[in-house]
């Protein structure tokens, strides 16, 4: 599979390069990610490059049942270079085409709805062109800027399994969210956990 691009409205996804390595490095030094995704802690130079150059291009030799597809959340830098924000990936989930979303954003990126496009976009993506008839969202439970992004997306949340998720090398509860095909065929703008829809701005 050759490595692609995808477009989101605020942000392009593109594959990660070895040049991505030290800033990986720095903004996995972030307390919250360090908190809710499981990186090594401490987080070294050489995690951010087996990252980049390893497991980031894994993705693309197998079709989508191998391994972790991840895309570079990259927006306009002051110089009008990209700048790297954060990640975002689909991983192979068992029952079958099925796969499970991760992301992250780097701190001085958050705020500005660069994950809740970058996910908007990787979830249609799987769901219209490669597809998967489902796409499964997993959250340590307590992380609830991720739940809120989830369901804006359109995630309906399924509820909270015990000792779901490996943090840090400990268990822990997680709270579980899916998004199907006829989900997003109805899905007009962003939605809330009551239900409600907020309509595009
Ligand atoms: C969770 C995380 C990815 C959110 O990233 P982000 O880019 O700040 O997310 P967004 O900007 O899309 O949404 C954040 C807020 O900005 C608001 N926002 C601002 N401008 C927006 C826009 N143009 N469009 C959408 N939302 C916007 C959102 O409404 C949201 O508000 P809320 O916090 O009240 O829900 C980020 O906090 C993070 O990386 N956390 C640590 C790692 C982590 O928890 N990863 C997920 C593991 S399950």
């Amino acid at each position: 599979m050759n490595p692609y691009s995808l477009a989101g409205e605020l942000c392009q996804l593109t594959p990660f390069a070895a040049a991505d390595t030290e800033r990986v490095f720095d903004y996995c030094q972030d307390a919250e990610i360090q908190r809710w995704v499981p990186v090594p802690v401490p987080y070294r130079m050489e995690d951010a490059a087996v990252f980049t150059t390893g497991a980031a291009q894994k993705g693309w030799e197998t079709e989508l049942t191998g391994a972790d597809r991840n895309w570079a959340i990259r927006v306009p830098g002051p110089d009008g270079r990209p700048y790297l924000a954060g990640s975002v990936g689909l991983k192979p989930d068992p029952p079958g085409k099925s796969v499970e979303v991760g992301y992250l954003v780097a701190a001085d990126c958050r705020g500005r709805g660069l994950a809740t496009d970058a996910v908007n976009t990787v979830v249609a993506h799987a769901l219209r062109d490669l597809g998967m008839r489902r796409v499964l969202w997993q959250a340590a439970v307590g992380n609830w800027p991720s739940r809120r992004l989830a369901v804006r997306c359109g995630f309906k949340v399924e509820g909270t399994l015990r000792s779901q998720l490996i943090l840090r090398g400990q268990a822990v509860d997680g709270w579980v969210a899916t998004i199907l095909a006829e989900d997003l065929a109805q899905k007009d703008g962003y939605w809330t956990e009551d239900g409600r829809v907020r309509l595009w701005d």
